[in-house]
């Protein structure tokens, strides 16, 4: 993939797909030390150890519609092209926690790309998750919550859709008027990040 904020839309999508209430998304690009570390933990249903064994096989996949599984396999693979490697720490029924790590600098690690785009097609996407599924109460909707923490060297943005829909109150988040906003925010606070 062309973007790491490809690959981390990917991953997220698991825990959707694993029925998580939280998820943090924490991205570190430490210049310094030349790492960028991206971590992705949710508190879904986990899994088995033997699916965790295999969970980065291309070949191992629960989903039903397509045999061949692609999400970790891929990040894993971009990981280890640059000095980096992926660590998955998965409990069932307490959640999981997908590690990676990158040589900042290497010359084959492709860009983060857009961070802003991945967060709201991520924020439209748990709204629709909660949904899709009867079984889910409407207040399951207004307990989910993704943290996202982006930090370049010693600058920290931090940003909890659990704040905003504190604000909101009734309006859903994913209100056109409320994903513009966010959006502008997202991206004024990133752009801030990267030139301080
Ligand atoms: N956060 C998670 N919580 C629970 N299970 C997970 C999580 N992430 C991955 N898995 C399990 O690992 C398997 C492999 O994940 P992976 O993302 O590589 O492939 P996939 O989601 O099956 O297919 P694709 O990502 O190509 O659509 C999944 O099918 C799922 O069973
Ligand atoms: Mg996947």
């Amino acid at each position: 993939m062309k973007e790491l904020s490809l690959h981390i839309l990917d991953i997220v999508q698991n825990s959707l797909k694993a029925k998580a209430t939280i998820v943090e998304i924490r991205i570190n690009e430490n210049l310094k030390n030349d790492r960028l570390t991206i971590e992705i933990k949710d508190n879904g249903k986990g899994m088995s150890q033997g699916l965790l064994e295999k969970a980065t096989d291309p070949f191992v996949t629960t989903r039903k519609t397509r045999r061949v599984g692609l999400g970790l396999s891929l990040l894993k693979a971009a990981a280890q092209q640059c000095e980096g490697d992926l660590s998955i720490e998965s409990v069932e029924g307490i959640g999981t926690r997908v590690y990676t790590t990158f040589q900042y600098s290497h010359i084959d690690r492709v860009p983060l790309g857009n961070m802003v785009d991945s967060l709201i097609t991520l924020l439209i996407a748990s709204e629709e998750e909660d949904s899709a599924d009867p079984s889910n109460k409407s207040e399951d909707s207004a307990a989910f919550n993704y943290v996202y923490e982006h930090q370049i060297n010693d600058q920290t943005f931090l940003f909890e859709t659990k704040e905003i829909k504190k604000i909101l109150g009734n309006t859903p988040i994913n209100d056109v008027y409320v994903l513009d906003w966010i959006k502008n925010y997202l991206k004024e606070n990133l752009e801030r990040l990267v030139k301080t």
